[in-house]
């Protein structure tokens, strides 16, 4: 005769039971998409390292939103992908009042109040190089310079509306920096969600062809500025210095490679944390679906849930969309 006393089993034993003692769950609204936008009317581009996600023109944007709105999605993060010839040394198409995000933003807001945009704070969709930063002679991303562009670009993004900006540029002070400029303009209500601990990734090589950077930013790397794969205090120290300078809500980068990360700051700071599951890690799941070798539903539904049990309030996710869709299934049944 056994005389088990501790038989976790019985909190499994039946749907029931699991889901009265299930520690995370996974809503729509945890759910952040990313959006790809271009120049013009009616385009939807496909991009072939990423399936299923295109480029698209402020026309389908606003179609598109509408149909994130019946599902449930409460907020959208927005890039844009400008032609060769709004590229440039300075970047400054980045600060254009009336540059092609900056239009959307405006369209957005007028005919989808409802809707949160997020919009990125970085120079490489700008730059002829593909670096986020200006570089000097040798390459080399100049910190105090770029700042002072992406202060010009979080500015004109709150003047076209932005909800949250989102440095994803990771040159030392910005986040100090830009949160004066937004107090000094009366921009008191733009959150700022920091890109905190952005490693310097090979998982973003999807987002570089999205965006046109890919080819721009050649063999050249990000790891001057971006944090090393191999390290993990650097990055509490990197949220540390965001958190002190202003920052509402921080970022880790890529996602399920550094669920450790995500689980170290939560614990460490309580701040609001969101994670972005990045290209490169959609482009495995497509591929691995397109396949038939994984069953798509259950595993990104998995993957996603791995966020919130490290810790996330909010995930950026090309599957968003998907994902929401399966969701409102799921509990319909
Ligand atoms: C650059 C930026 C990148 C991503 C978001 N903003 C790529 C990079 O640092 O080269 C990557 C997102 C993704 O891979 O999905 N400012």
């Amino acid at each position: 005769m056994s005389i088990l006393t501790h038989r976790p089993r019985r909190m499994r034993k039946h749907e029931n039971i699991r889901k009265l003692v299930r520690e995370n769950i996974l809503t729509t609204s945890d759910l952040i998409y990313p959006i790809f936008i271009v120049n013009g009317k009616k385009q939807r581009q496909n991009i072939d390292s990423m399936p299923s996600i295109y480029r698209i023109s402020i026309d389908e944007l606003m179609l598109e939103v509408e149909e994130l709105t019946k599902l449930g999605i409460l907020a959208i993060a927005l890039f844009p992908s400008v032609e060769e010839n709004k590229k440039s040394l300075d970047a400054k198409e980045s600060f254009n009042d009336n540059g092609l995000l900056q239009q959307a933003v405006r369209e957005l807001k007028k005919n989808h109040p409802q809707i949160s945009v997020i919009t990125d704070i970085a120079l490489d969709p700008f730059t002829t190089h593909g670096q986020d930063g200006l570089i000097d002679n040798n390459g080399y991303v100049l910190n105090d310079k770029t700042v002072q562009v992406l202060v010009k670009q979080a500015l004109s993004h709150a003047k076209a509306g932005a909800d949250i900006i989102a440095p994803s540029d990771m040159m030392d002070g910005r986040i100090g920096i830009i949160r004066q400029a937004l107090e000094e303009n009366n921009f008191i209500h733009t959150n700022i969600l920091a890109y905190s601990a952005k490693y310097a990734s090979n998982y973003y090589g999807p987002f570089r062809d999205a965006i046109g950077s890919a080819k721009n930013l050649g063999k050249d790397s990000k790891q001057t500025y971006q944090i090393d794969p191999a390290n993990s205090n650097e990055s509490l120290r990197e949220v540390e210095l965001d958190i002190n300078q202003g920052a509402d809500i921080v970022m880790i980068k890529p996602g399920t490679p550094y669920l450790d990360i995500i689980y170290r700051v939560k614990q460490t700071f309580g701040l609001p944390t969101f994670a972005y599951h990045v290209s490169g890690e959609y482009a495995m799941l497509k591929a691995a679906a397109q396949n038939n070798w994984i069953n798509e539903e259950e595993v990104v539904l998995e993957n996603l849930m791995s966020f919130k049990r490290a810790g996330a309030d909010a995930i950026l996710s090309y599957y968003s969309k998907q994902a929401a869709l399966w969701l409102k299934n799921k509990n319909n049944t």
